[in-house]
């Protein structure tokens, strides 16, 4: 079994790069990154010398060297996650959405068929999404898979677009797809751009953790790890053409959240109760911002009996443990480019 990991370098590919290879020894990884500023070898320090392990870098935004790639490597799966992932920086610069996350899915896509004509024998499309296809929830309710796409941020348009063209492949050309849409991951090796990494560095550093609007907007947080592992579970033993949704039946707003990542790096950097909160700042909400999310994963848990193995205090406890052992990581990803970004963003502070 030979698959190809896209995306592999990045916070949840390099999970899922780290899982396959633990797991399945027999079988050969390719990790194919193009190495934006999202994508660190770093990630993948710990496994990069196993034997069924090969790193290409790539990009998915050229379709003749994915051609090329499919034709000498032969692969059996794809498991699709290289993509422009921060909404922030999606509304600042739609236009590289479109191009990575539904031209460059499309270049793959065709790559796939091309190279497996119509033997489809053994063979998988695995094309990782988001729950922020389906928009925003009121108060009440679950996204299931049946809920109407409702994309509000360009980084969500380019994800249903692309979900859409996956689909359209499987119904036209019958290759054999799936699909999963997550909840908010969060974990080890997660740049810090996304909340939980970003406000993690700020609370190091005692500078302000910037909240958007009241901080009332929720999200259904999951293990990073457990979404590898689900990840294996549909890759394995999914149906072809099927959607499967995964979350952590976890919601929290984002100010709650915030006050117990508060009262954790208090205790873990020794500071007095209280002292991190006072770091929160509320600025300006971002454009478009979806109010809820929330997962229904009950047919994940049902039809395949994947199940979240950790509750969020105690995952949300490692991760801020494994950031504070691993600061040279965060260090040197917070260096240049970086820099400019936050500035961008936040202003000066
Ligand atoms: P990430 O930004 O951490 O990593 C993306 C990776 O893709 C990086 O390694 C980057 O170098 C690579 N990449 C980007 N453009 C590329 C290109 N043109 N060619 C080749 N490689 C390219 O993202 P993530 O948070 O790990 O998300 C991975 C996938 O999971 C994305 O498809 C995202 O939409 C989806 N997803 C993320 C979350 C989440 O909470 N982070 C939740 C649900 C779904
Ligand atoms: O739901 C799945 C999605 O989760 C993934 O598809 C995306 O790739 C991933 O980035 C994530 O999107 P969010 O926009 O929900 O994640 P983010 O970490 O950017 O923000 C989480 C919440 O925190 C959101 O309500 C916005 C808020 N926020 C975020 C940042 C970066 C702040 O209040 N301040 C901030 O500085």
């Amino acid at each position: 079994m030979h698959i190809l990991i896209t995306g592999g370098a990045g916070f949840i590919g390099s999970h899922v790069v780290r899982h396959f290879l633990k797991s399945y020894p027999a079988y050969t990884i390719t990790n194919l990154d193009a190495l934006t500023y999202a994508g660190n070898l770093a990630n993948l320090m710990d496994v990069d010398a196993l034997p069924n392990y090969r790193f290409v870098k790539g990009d998915i935004n050229d379709g003749d060297f994915l051609q090329r790639l499919f034709r000498e490597s032969r692969f059996d799966g794809v498991i699709h996650l290289a993509a422009e992932s921060h909404v922030d920086r999606s509304i600042s610069n739609p236009t590289e959405f479109v191009v990575t996350n539904v031209l460059g899915t499309v270049n793959l896509l065709n790559a796939a068929r091309a190279c497996w004509q119509s033997d489809f024998e053994g063979k998988r499309f695995y094309h990782i999404s988001t729950d922020e296809v389906y928009g925003s929830l009121g108060r009440e309710g679950l996204f299931t898979e049946q809920t109407a796409y409702d994309p509000h941020s360009p980084y969500s348009a380019s994800k249903a677009s692309s979900d859409h063209f996956v689909r359209a492949y499987h119904d036209t050309y019958n290759l054999p797809v799936v699909i999963s849409n997550c909840s908010n991951n969060y974990g080890s090796f997660q740049f810090p751009e996304k909340l939980i990494p970003l406000f993690i560095n700020n609370i190091v550093h005692n500078k302000p953790l910037p909240v958007y609007g009241k901080g009332e907007n929720i999200r259904d947080w999951l293990w990073v790890v457990d979404h590898a592992q689900a990840i294996d579970v549909i890759y394995h033993q999914g149906s072809n053409g099927e959607t499967y949704n995964i979350g952590g039946h976890n919601e929290w707003s984002n100010i709650d959240l915030i006050r117990l990542l508060c009262r954790i790096m208090d205790t873990k950097l020794g500071r007095a109760a209280g002292e991190s909160e006072k770091l929160v700042t509320y600025v300006t909400d971002r454009a478009g911002h979806d109010l809820r999310y929330a997962i229904d994963s009950s047919k994940l848990q049902r039809e395949l009996g994947w199940v979240p193995s950790i509750s969020f205090e105690k995952g949300l406890e490692l991760t801020v443990d494994w950031y504070l052992t691993n600061a040279e990581w965060l260090q040197n990803v917070t260096s240049g480019e970086y820099q400019h970004y936050y500035k961008e963003m936040y202003g000066a502070r």
